[in-house]
């Protein structure tokens, strides 16, 4: 494999090491924790369909968008917006991507940290008693109220990446993800295979994929925008930023095309455990962010040998959601890298610990101090900071940068240079180019303002 030219701000070890850690930003816990809860309080089949096409007519064609900028650049998010549009305002596009993946991995640590918790309850056996819905709800408001262990178990989790994210580009975990992913997917269909079979089940696979469309609302329409992007590491520079360590003989659309189906077979199976087992243990299906760590309890003991499936289960989610956690670090690290000439260790440090103070009020606003959790209503909702973060950063903000970089890739850097990077990897022939570009300066960007628009003027 021929180096990068940015060499020296390291490079992906192994050809199929980028499709790795690509798919492992993507798989994480928005499969397995946002997309369902997404998915309940937006009314179920309807919102699961319009994420499919979101998937396709947007999150494939942004992500390829994405990787043709970043490794054209060789460049962190805010770096390549400068070096492909010298002396223009594009870069701010990139701040706001710098931003945005701090403020994401903020709050996603806290919910990670949860997962550790789980690991160590499941370990200890408390999940194998015959727990019922109402226990298991009690299980976990005891957890997120408690400071102390939230706020510990996010920097538990903020420590790991950090560790990680300090040596680079890792080839360790890249080489560990090539086992671990496929042996998630291994467990989540075996857990799907009990869920779909317990006493009531039928109710959940209906509610997951009957769509109704009387349901489909401008907020539906916007959550599910929302959770493609997000789900796909999009919007926000991190697919731009994993590309930018690729040589240029790296096969792009092969990529974006065998990562945005992981990702979303990964949700589809994730949907596939979460509802029938929710229908059967008679949970509410918008019972928003607490959803999958409330029902999954109610399935584990229902399974020969539980306590091992619930162990590597959380074990495995942890894993994946690292996958992610270290992706996002790594965007806000590279730029104070190649922009601001920190070292590597001082970047980590200093940025690992900023996101700590974030996350703070985040892992608080759960039960453990009031006025944090009931901040804002929406939806209807009362809803706690942790969750005004993942609907400002995690919906609004990752769907104005894949605009802007739509509108970039479109109209500024132009699709002639995006299409030459894109086929300088063996796709000489590249089908449906014309339908690529068509997305990237009309319809993604028509789209995205359109969902926009509607929510402003209410729905
Ligand atoms: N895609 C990750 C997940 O689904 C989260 C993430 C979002 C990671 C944005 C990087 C950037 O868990």
């Amino acid at each position: 494999m021929t180096a990068p030219q940015g060499a020296a701000r390291g490079a992906f070890g192994s050809r199929i090491g980028f499709i790795l850690a690509a798919a492992g930003s993507a798989i994480g816990l928005g499969n397995i924790w946002r997309f369902p809860y997404m998915a309940g309080e937006n009314g179920g089949g309807a919102f699961v369909l319009v994420y499919l096409l979101c998937v396709l007519g947007l999150g494939v064609p942004v992500m390829l968008a994405e990787f043709a900028v970043g490794r054209r650049a060789q460049k962190n998010p805010i770096g390549a917006y400068a070096a492909l549009a010298p002396g223009s305002p594009w870069p701010v596009v990139g701040g706001l991507g710098v931003l945005t993946g701090f403020s994401i991995l903020a709050f996603y640590s806290v919910v990670a940290g949860w997962t550790l918790d789980y690991l160590w309850k499941s370990a200890t056996g408390v999940f194998t008693a015959g727990l019922s819905a109402a226990d298991s709800a009690a299980v976990f408001t005891g957890l997120i109220a408690d400071p102390g262990r939230a706020i510990g178990l996010t920097l538990v989790f903020l420590l790991l990446t950090i560790i990680i994210v300090r040596k680079g580009i890792s080839a360790g975990v890249e080489r560990a993800s090539k086992i671990l992913m496929p042996l998630f997917f291994l467990l989540l269909v075996v857990l799907a295979v009990r869920s779909v079979t317990l006493p009531g089940a039928g109710r959940g696979i209906d509610f997951l994929f009957q769509a109704d469309f009387s349901r489909v609302t401008p907020r539906v329409v916007m959550g599910a925008l929302g959770q493609a992007l997000f789900s796909l590491s999009l919007g926000m520079g991190a697919m731009l930023t994993y590309a930018s360590y690729l040589p240029r003989d790296e096969n792009l659309p092969v990529a974006a095309v065998s990562v945005a189906f992981f990702d979303t077979m990964v949700a589809l199976v994730g949907g596939v455990v979460v509802f029938p087992a929710l229908f059967a243990a008679g949970v509410d299906p918008a019972g928003g962010p607490g959803l999958v760590f409330v029902v999954l309890p109610t399935i584990f003991d229902q399974l020969p040998g539980g306590t091992l499936f619930a162990v590597a289960f959380y074990a495995l989610l942890a894993v994946a959601a690292l996958t992610s956690t270290i992706s996002l670090l790594e965007v806000v690290v590279s730029y104070f890298v190649d922009q601001r000439g920190w070292s590597r260790e001082k970047a980590v440090w200093v940025m690992g610990a900023a996101c700590f103070a974030l996350a703070v009020p985040s892992a608080l606003s759960n039960g453990a101090v009031e006025g944090l959790t009931e901040l804002v209503t929406f939806g209807g909702k009362a809803r706690s900071f942790l969750d005004l973060q993942d609907l400002v950063f995690g919906n609004y903000s990752l769907s104005i940068g894949a605009l802007l970089l739509c509108l970039f890739v479109g109209w500024k850097w132009g699709t002639r240079n995006a299409l030459d990077e894109l086929r300088s990897g063996g796709a000489h022939e590249l089908p449906l180019a014309g339908l690529w570009v068509a997305c990237v300066r009309v319809l993604c960007p028509v789209a995205v303002v359109l969902v926009l628009v509607s929510i402003v003027l209410g729905d």
